[in-house]
């Protein structure tokens, strides 16, 4: 009998997570044999379970809150893309046995956002909210895009700062505090803090908005978000979670595995129909 290649998510907290049944999904349509599952893991467990994954016969794992940087100093090689965001949300096993640390987050949110939402994102203003793991990866990917302007702003305003001189030589970036956006407004604001994590918000003023502007939480939940609710309240063009992003960085990394990726689009409608229903585990 063949053994399934065997996969995981690490995280804390993790219980919440859609990616082992995302990454089922994947297998079943793209007829891979592959286990893949949720493990609680803190920083301070992060080296001991990763090594014993990998001695163990695993072959890739997902990092995510708040282990992505952490996996970008565990990867022995980088992608290109990892390099440059210093954080690593995929873990993958080599042939020679090295681990590979990529990460997916910047493109699956550049896909969720200009493919399957249709959103242009060159000459717009950008506002990013936080400058931890999860802004990291997606700031690069986001200059690419060539917006009219980028800001990324956090409550501890030194690491906004630090944040943005790091990708300064790409294009025009700034770091900030809140209450230094006052009189701005953005057309795309994008909440990447862990707060929504905790049913919290970063206080914002409403006046960053114009009708036009778009809210987008890279966290995801079966009921709205506390971003994606400030948004709707405050009469945002639209008002998106970060399911399709969590889709789409999922098929770049199962990508990275498995060298095929899947079709996304029948997959996101698959979940956004789960959210309001109990999983069939067919
Ligand atoms: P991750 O790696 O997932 O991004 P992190 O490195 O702990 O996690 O960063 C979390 C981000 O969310 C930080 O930008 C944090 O702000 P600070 O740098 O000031 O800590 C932000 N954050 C978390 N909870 C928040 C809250 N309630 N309001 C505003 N920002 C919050």
């Amino acid at each position: 009998m063949t053994i399934p290649d065997r996969y995981a998510v690490f995280g804390d907290p993790i219980n919440h997570s859609k990616s082992p049944r995302i990454h089922q999904l994947f297998a079943k349509q793209t007829q891979q044999l592959l286990s893949y599952h949720a493990q609680q893991v803190s920083a301070e467990q992060f080296t001991h379970c990763v090594n014993r994954f990998f001695e163990e016969g695993g072959k890739g794992i997902n990092c995510t809150v708040p282990l992505k940087e952490l996996a970008w100093h565990y990867a022995q090689q980088k992608t290109a893309r990892a390099q440059l965001a210093k954080a690593v949300n995929t873990l993958a096993l080599q042939a020679d046995g090295s681990i590979l640390g990529d990460n997916t987050d910047g493109c699956g949110l550049i896909t969720d956002l200009t493919s399957n939402y249709s959103i242009t994102l060159v000459g717009q203003k950008i506002l990013v909210l936080g400058a931890g793991g999860a802004s990291r990866g997606i700031i690069a990917p986001l200059l690419e895009q060539m917006p009219e302007q980028l800001v990324i702003a956090n409550r501890t305003i030194e690491k906004a700062i630090n944040l943005a001189s790091e990708f300064a030589s790409i294009a025009a970036i700034q770091g900030c505090g809140f209450d230094q956006l006052s009189g701005k407004t953005f057309d795309l604001i994008i909440n990447a803090t862990s707060a929504s994590l905790n049913n919290q918000l970063p206080l914002l003023s409403k006046n960053l908005m114009t009708k036009e502007t778009i809210c987008y939480d890279l966290s995801y939940s079966n009921q709205a978000t506390a971003f994606v609710r400030w948004g709707q309240e405050n009469n945002a063009r639209k008002s998106l979670d970060g399911l399709g992003m969590l889709v789409e960085q999922a098929a770049d990394a199962f990508y990275l595995w498995r060298g095929i990726r899947p079709e996304t689009t029948g997959i996101i409608n698959q979940l956004n129909l789960e959210r309001h229903q109990p999983f069939s585990l067919d």
